[in-house]
């Protein structure tokens, strides 16, 4: 078991979030979770998570928004909790999870600009040369959102864009967003059944020879 930091900020696709959350949970790891201001309007907005205007009610939805059983893994903190235990290197925390990652996080992630704690803990898992992973979601960049992408991968971050495939062929919402949430946890190396595996493209059989060009 290891304990992760799940930050969502307030990108489109919170999403993602969620389902990072419940995955990471159904592998039996714990999440210590905290929204960006940003995020508790879009979160409300897209998933109808009434987290209060600062964030203030969250740890009281959590139950309601996730399950009990999956709360019970998840501790919420503050947007402003600075005093967590993600913002500090001596924390055990395995790995910093952006998802999704607004272009105004990444911004002050690159400067070092920690002015909330989600923030704080990707500028303590940069210092302490922890896994950090952001999940961009953003269209189209600019070449601002481009170059802060770059420092950060040199810096040895995971720049994990919000981008799921379709070879998979996926059939709902939930199986395009996996298609990333799945990768996520790739980067981090835990194991996990998200997201389809590709195994190939089928070959033709002599009852279905594919298609005639
Ligand atoms: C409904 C909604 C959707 C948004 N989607 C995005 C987005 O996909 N990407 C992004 O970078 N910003 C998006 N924004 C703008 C950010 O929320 C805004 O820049 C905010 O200041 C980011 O703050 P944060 O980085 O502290 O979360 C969106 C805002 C709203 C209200």
């Amino acid at each position: 078991m290891s304990r992760y930091f799940v930050g969502m900020t307030g990108a489109s696709g919170q999403i993602y979030g969620e389902r990072l959350i419940r995955a990471l949970v159904a592998a039996g790891h714990e999440v210590d979770l905290a929204l960006s201001p940003a995020a508790c309007k879009v979160l409300p907005h897209e998933l109808g998570v009434q987290v209060g205007k600062d964030g203030s009610k969250l740890g009281a939805c959590l139950a309601g928004w996730l399950g009990s059983e999956v709360a019970a893994h998840v501790r919420t903190f503050g947007t402003d909790a600075i005093e967590a235990p993600a913002s500090s290197g001596t924390s055990g925390i395995k790995a910093v999870l952006i998802c999704p990652c607004s272009m105004g996080t990444l911004a002050r992630v690159t400067a070092g600009y920690s002015s909330n704690l989600v923030e704080r803990a990707a500028d303590v898992a940069l210092k302490e040369r922890r896994t950090l992973v952001l999940v961009p979601r953003e269209t189209p960049l600019s070449e601002i959102h481009l170059e802060n992408m770059l420092k950060l991968r040199r810096m040895g971050t995971v720049i994990l864009p919000a981008m799921p495939g379709f070879y998979a062929l996926p059939q709902s919402i939930e199986e395009l967003v996996d298609h990333v949430v799945g990768k996520v946890l790739d980067s981090i190396g835990v194991e996990h059944e998200v997201g389809a595996h590709w195994q190939g493209m089928p070959q033709p059989s002599a009852e279905d020879p594919g298609l005639e060009l």
